[in-house]
């Protein structure tokens, strides 16, 4: 065997180490990204819950019940300067509001599941009623009297 067969023989070897190399850094990059669960830490997936602005004043927050409140079953997030709380439509005369924030370590909860309201955090899930169905939150969002008149959602606070 002559030097330059050497020579080759450790280009060779070097160029199919840097490719194995480089084969195991792709495979554990892809393996990073998609190795993750799209579900919620609390079980299913969960989407945002619109945004809606209140307005505050003696003691109650109004909102317009527009939007995804339109629908019975439908969900929002009020967003006011007296805080934020979760505002869902229970009939067509009925709503229901609970503090949106969460009872484990403060997070806002900002996202529903089907009729479910979750914890982007640790994925507390919540009822309409502020009720807690699964932790690790062990108490109950407080929950506020609400009435309906000529389109506008009333939360007493
Ligand atoms: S802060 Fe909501 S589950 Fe932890």
């Amino acid at each position: 065997m002559s030097d330059k067969d050497t020579c080759i023989t450790r280009r060779e070897f070097c160029v199919t180490t840097c490719q194995v190399a480089s084969g195991v850094s792709l495979a554990t990059l892809f393996s990073g990204c998609g190795g993750s669960s799209p579900t919620s830490p609390g079980g299913g997936a969960s989407s945002p819950l619109s945004v809606m602005q209140g307005q505050f004043a003696n003691a109650r927050v109004q909102v317009p019940a527009s939007g995804a409140l339109t629908d019975v079953g439908g969900a929002v997030l009020v967003d006011s300067i007296a805080g934020l709380f979760l505002l869902s439509r229970a009939s067509a005369s009925a709503f229901t509001a609970v503090d949106a924030i969460c009872t484990h370590e403060g997070c806002t909860v900002n996202g529903q599941d089907g009729s479910t309201y979750v914890c982007p955090c640790h994925g507390s899930r919540y009822n309409r009623n502020g009720q807690v169905i699964a932790g690790p939150a062990k108490a109950n969002l407080r929950q506020y009297a609400t009435t309906f008149t000529d389109g506008v959602v009333t939360i007493a606070l």
